[in-house]
């Protein structure tokens, strides 16, 4: 999978060496990128501008702001609209094919509005860019792209900005797997008060059906000395919400050099003073310890939300998906959580229509998603990526028979979710102000420890606080409710 082409290094000031070790580097390419960026936007007359579409996970989300906290260092100003802005990056995702159809979309009318723009940069980076094919046909029918790069190595993105700016070619730099994490790089948070933290990179699991481990690369799990540092930097600026992230957070630890388990690493988060709240995504069954469950069940700080994807509820289907666990396992683990945190809201991820799935199969997943009761689930319709195991099984289940499946699960995941929503009128729970509402700027929006939503009266300056709101009306997926 390597595709990694050299680019010739003509420095304007060919006295200046750019340090070998990182972050050091990529601080001396920011002051680089930052030097060309002032020259162009002294030709253009304004200040330069970019826009970072983001697609994909909460991973992604979090690659983003590494991004756009380069960008702001080397001189970028932020564009609310993309076709506005000077500079485009687009990262991307190929979990789904659908994914994958969309950037081609969006990618042909950025060609057109490049036309008319002289300044205009575009580039690609994430983990389609991860995929040779993907590569090969930007290389061919997108000429207008200037970077292409990988999700091992987004921390380059300043020197690979340099680079563009030195020469008139396509910058492409994709790796195929990295031991490498960089730390201490500029960031700009989306919120103030809430971040994501990636305590790990990667994933050894592979489900037969997923891309993700090729495009991701080997589990890599961060220094917990180094995430320590992040959250409590974090929450000295004034954040008290933190989303602590890896593609399966309950095997952290396991390749560090002394390891150490994702519950203990949780407690040394839960000791850092301002952080209020403790979230975490993915959790996969198979790795989900009794340990964990103790640490949720006496944590003050863990959100009363657990993501806990089941995939599918037949034992054949999770044989062949490689996941690890069989219905009742995985029926078991709901019980044995539910009896140690008994208020916890339960959400988690389905496909439907994986090869040879047949109705009965079927039946048991909607079996489990009767059983468990989830808050919400994401369902997915199965979607063949090309390398994958499942992509090479027979018995490929027809679209048809696949729709009217997703169909059917949908309705009964939504009616359940419903109810077991409503459950919590009339009682008042802690909620974090996020926003003002969108459709009525009289109302804040807050979230609540299960990750339901809650719409209030109050002013904008409640924003990042915690408050308390009675629940006054359930609406389906979220409440209306007053401050307390
Ligand atoms: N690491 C996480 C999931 C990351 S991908 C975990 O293991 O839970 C997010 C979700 O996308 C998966 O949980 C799965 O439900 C879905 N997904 C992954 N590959 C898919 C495919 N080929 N077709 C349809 N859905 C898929
Ligand atoms: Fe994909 Fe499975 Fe890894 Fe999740 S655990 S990212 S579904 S391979
Ligand atoms: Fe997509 Fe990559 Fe996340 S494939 S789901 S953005 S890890």
């Amino acid at each position: 999978m390597i595709e990694k082409e050299k680019w010739e290094r003509t420095f304007r000031e060919p006295l200046d060496e750019p340090p070998a070790h990182e972050p050091e580097r990529q601080y001396y390419f920011m002051e680089k990128a930052r030097k060309y960026i002032q020259e162009a936007s002294a030709r253009a007359g304004r200040p330069l501008t970019f826009h970072v579409t983001t697609f994909g996970c909460q991973m992604n989300a979090r690659d983003s702001e590494k991004l756009e906290g380069i960008l702001k260092k080397v001189g970028y100003v932020e564009e609310p609209e993309e076709e506005k802005a000077d500079f485009v990056i687009y990262n991307t995702c190929t979990v789904r094919e659908n994914a994958n159809q969309r950037v081609y979309g969006r990618l042909g009318q950025l060609g057109h509005a490049k036309k008319s723009n002289p300044h205009m940069m575009i580039a690609l980076c994430g983990c389609m860019m991860q995929e040779p094919q993907v590569v090969e046909k930007l290389k061919k029918s997108y000429h207008f792209v200037d970077i292409i790069f990988g999700t091992h190595n987004i921390y380059k993105f300043a020197e690979l900005i340099a680079a563009r700016m030195e020469s008139d070619r396509m910058i492409i730099d994709i790796w195929k797997d990295t031991d490498k994490i960089v730390e201490d790089l500029p960031v700009a948070r989306k919120y103030p008060f809430k971040s994501g933290v990636n305590i790990m990179f990667g994933c050894n699991n592979f489900c037969s059906y997923c891309i993700v481990p090729y495009v991701r690369g080997r589990e890599r799990s961060r220094d917990p000395k180094a995430i320590i540092r992040e959250v409590e930097r974090l929450a000295a600026d004034g954040v008290v919400e933190i989303m602590l992230l890896g593609q399966n957070v309950n095997s952290y630890g396991k390749t560090l050099e002394h390891p150490m388990t994702f519950a203990q690493l949780l407690e040394e988060v839960e000791k850092v003073d301002g952080i209020e709240r403790i979230r975490f995504m993915t959790s996969h069954p198979k790795d989900l310890s009794d340990e964990l469950i103790e640490v949720m069940g006496r944590s003050k700080k863990i959100c009363r939300h657990l993501h806990l994807p089941v995939q599918s509820g037949s034992s054949r289907i999770l044989e062949k998906m490689n996941r690890r666990y069989t219905k009742e396992q995985y029926l078991a683990l709901v019980e044995k959580i539910r009896a140690a945190v008994p208020d916890i809201s339960l959400t988690t991820d389905i496909i439907v229509g994986f090869p040879g799935e047949t109705e009965e199969d079927f039946q048991e997943t909607l079996d489990v998603v009767r059983r468990v009761r989830y808050d919400s689930a994401f369902t997915f319709i199965y979607s063949k990526r090309t390398g994958t195991p499942a992509a090479a099984m027979e018995d490929q289940v027809p679209q048809v028979v696949v729709k009217d499946r997703f169909d059917r699960l949908l309705k009964e995941v939504q009616e359940i979710a419903g109810e077991v929503c409503a459950v919590h009128q009339g009682t008042v729970q802690e909620v974090l102000v996020e926003s003002v509402n969108d459709h009525d700027p009289s109302l804040m929006t807050g979230r609540m420890s299960n990750n339901l939503l809650v719409h209030f009266p109050g002013g904008e300056d409640l924003t990042g606080k915690l408050v308390q709101v009675r629940l006054d009306e359930c609406r389906g997926f979220y409440y209306l409710g007053h401050m307390v």
